[in-house]
């Protein structure tokens, strides 16, 4: 364990609590509807509160709780797992003033995992999942509570972070291939060693398969391709128990090409993949903005940043000649997203670019109108 960890917030954590803290501000009333209980489980917790005296995720997700709760005649709650000891006195002592709704509980996330099969028969469930090390991620026994909620529960919502190059990392050393490994300055582990040697059977755990082998063992790949088919593959993975899974890898300078970690979103419900698209697309054009000089003279943002109206405009039309009959602009800004458009575009930049497409004749609306709601049906053919 890295015991500086907690000293003082890593410039490249806010990312992951600018997901946490945007996407439960519009998931709770929405899933309030559901009229079920709620549960927010907080599977790797730490402190709380880090020394210098920024919010951990507990803190964050405490308050969101709190604020809600008072607004919403539903019940939700927030259980925090940690399992140090000593990080968990500090935890209780963050999460004291909120006792009546926030329980920590000193264990492992495994552990925990049994227990939270029973809960989840009764709640609505949004698991946020940060470990220090990807060691305490093993696929299979997450699998097996992601799918027990999913055949209990309503509805079950992960947020991950996965630390991807330090898996490829032990993958190569596992393979006897780390001569490949680049020498950057960009793979700093924060607590995983990475001159460790992790068998290839927990690695298999770690992945939910020997998939990796193939991959690390590519003589065609870089590093970093080796990390963006890993991740595609362990997405693939996730889509064995969540119809829809995105993801946004988190880097510290633009210009490096491996991230330090991978933000997972992974949802039974199209809703969470839009709503957590805006945040994922915000964060990346924040990230942008630091590195170039945006809305100035001479703008030098990276073309692969811009989304040109041209791009877009394509990419609607041919998302509609792809549907057998007429969608709702939901469905198409869906459709669009999951075709490579997530942490790019947002919902309402598609739904604008469709209504100038209709005013523009290059699609129809059911109703004849470019201002359209969610249920009219759009088409690249007339309505007769
Ligand atoms: C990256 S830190 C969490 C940081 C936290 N999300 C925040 O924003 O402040 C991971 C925490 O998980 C704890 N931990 C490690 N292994 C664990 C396990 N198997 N189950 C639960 N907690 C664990 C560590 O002690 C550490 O405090």
């Amino acid at each position: 364990m890295d015991s500086t960890f907690f000293d003082s917030k890593r410039p490249w954590s806010r990312y992951k609590d600018f997901l946490l803290k945007s996407y439960l501000e519009p998931y709770i009333p929405k899933v309030a509807s559901l009229k079920r209980p709620i549960l927010i489980v907080d599977c790797f917790a730490g402190m709380g509160r880090f020394k210098d005296g920024e919010e951990g995720s507990p803190l964050i997700i405490a308050d969101a709780i709190q604020r809600w709760s008072e607004k919403l005649d539903v019940n939700i709650t927030g259980e925090f797992i940690e399992a140090n000891s000593e990080i968990f006195g500090s935890l209780q002592q963050s999460l004291e003033e909120f006792h009546d709704f926030c329980t920590p509980r000193l264990g492992t996330f495994d552990e925990t995992l049994i227990d939270l099969e029973k809960q989840a028969k009764r709640n609505t469930v949004f698991l946020y999942v940060d470990p220090y090390t990807v060691k305490g991620l093993r696929f299979e026994r997450m699998k097996k509570v992601f799918d027990q909620i999913s055949k209990s529960s309503s509805s079950v919502e992960v947020l991950m972070n996965f630390n991807i190059p330090i898996f490829m990392r032990w993958a190569l050393a596992a393979l006897k291939r780390l001569n490949e490994m680049p020498d950057s300055e960009e793979l700093e582990p924060e607590a995983d060693d990475p001159n460790e040697t992790v068998e290839r059977r927990i690695l298999s755990e770690i992945a939910g398969g020997d998939y990796w082998i193939s991959i690390a063992s590519n003589d065609n790949l870089s590093f970093s391709e080796k990390i963006d088919e890993f991740l595609n593959a362990y997405v693939c993975k996730l889509r064995e128990s969540f119809k829809y899974v995105c993801s946004y890898p988190v880097k510290e300078k633009y210009r490096h090409q491996v991230p330090k970690y991978v933000m997972l979103f992974a949802t039974g419900h199209p809703d969470g993949i839009l709503l957590m698209n805006d945040f994922m697309c915000k964060a990346r054009r924040e990230f942008v903005e630091q590195h170039f000089a945006v809305n100035h003279l001479f703008d030098t943002t990276p073309e692969e940043e811009i989304v040109e109206q041209s791009e877009l405009r394509n990419e609607i039309l041919n998302t509609l000649n792809q549907f057998s009959s007429p969608r709702n602009r939901k469905a198409v800004g869906l459709k669009i997203l999951l075709n490579g458009f997530v942490t790019r575009v947002t919902l309402g930049e598609i739904k604008k670019e469709i209504s100038a497409m209709i005013k523009d004749d290059l699609v129809f609306s059911s109703t004849g109108k470019s201002r359209i709601n969610d249920t009219v049906l759009l088409s690249t053919t007339p309505f007769e």
